[in-house]
């Protein structure tokens, strides 16, 4: 019959797997890894002297057009790593996650100057530094892609180029998506009230400040809906992967 040594063991070896099997953590996220049909994920150069990264899915010329921006900690490869190309491709849209342009190898940035501030890992570009310039820039991007109507996903600090656009060119939009963006604040509800591009808000629940100051700023919009993520902070597609494209699916699903 077993010791009570054995007996310690087991129990010690089953608190271990309870323990194991229990953690919260990166599971979910990783079983919302990508493990379906193969979708191959095309990338390449925008033309033109500030060359912009891009993945794309098919179907690459037909449908709804998805744009996939990304915030400061991320890129274009976030947008497949989560499945979301792949996803949109297998539900019949054309996707293009972007990279947007980072900033110069400078003397000046080990002192925290950055002339042209950038944040993603395309070519640093001088038009960066003026909204005007980042709106007129991802212009240009969408018409190197051949993008016509798109719908604009905007995650965090990718604001900074989709507001000023949206402000400006939202009749090339067929959809906005911001989450939790940043400079909201540089526009007025005027200004908001005036677009009329239907809007999905999607943010995280346990994001208390970008989220809520841009809430505040995008509800002005006339033809908005918002969803939010339960149990995600600010980054809430990778937090909860599986109900943020439930959400961006039953948007792009019920566009006009
Ligand atoms: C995807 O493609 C790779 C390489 O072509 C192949 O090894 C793999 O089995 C494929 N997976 C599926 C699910 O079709
Ligand atoms: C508002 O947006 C929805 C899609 O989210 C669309 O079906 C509807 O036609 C839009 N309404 C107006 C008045 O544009």
């Amino acid at each position: 019959s077993m010791s009570r040594y054995q007996a310690a063991l087991l129990c010690l070896g089953l608190f271990i797997l309870l323990l194991y099997v229990g953690r919260p953590g990166p599971l979910e996220q990783t079983s919302w890894l990508w493990g379906g049909p193969n979708v191959t994920v095309l990338a390449g150069l925008t033309q033109g002297n500030a060359p912009i990264f891009y993945r794309e899915v098919p179907p690459l010329h037909r449908g709804v057009e998805v744009v996939l921006l990304h915030g400061k900690a991320f890129n274009s490869h976030t947008w497949v790593q989560l499945g979301t190309l792949q996803l949109l491709s297998q539900r019949g849209y054309r996707a293009v996650a972007l990279d947007l342009p980072g900033s110069p190898e400078h003397f000046l940035a080990p002192l925290g100057l950055h002339l042209f501030p950038g944040f993603g890992n395309s070519a640093p570009s001088k038009e960066t530094s003026t909204a005007a310039g980042r709106a007129e820039l991802l212009e240009r991007v969408l018409q190197d892609l051949e993008v016509q109507k798109a719908v604009l996903v905007s995650p965090s600090l990718s604001g900074r180029y989709a507001l000023p656009f949206l402000m400006r060119a939202h009749h090339q939009l067929r959809g906005f998506v911001p989450i939790a963006p940043t400079s909201t604040q540089d526009y007025t509800p005027e200004q908001f009230w005036t677009v009329k591009t239907p809007t999905l808000i999607l943010y995280g629940e346990l994001d208390h400040t970008l989220a809520q100051e841009s809430l505040r700023q995008l509800r002005h919009l006339p033809n908005h809906s918002v969803v939010k993520l339960p149990n995600a902070g600010h980054a809430c597609y990778l937090h909860k992967p599986q109900d943020f494209h439930l959400a961006l699916l039953a948007f792009l699903d019920h566009l006009p």
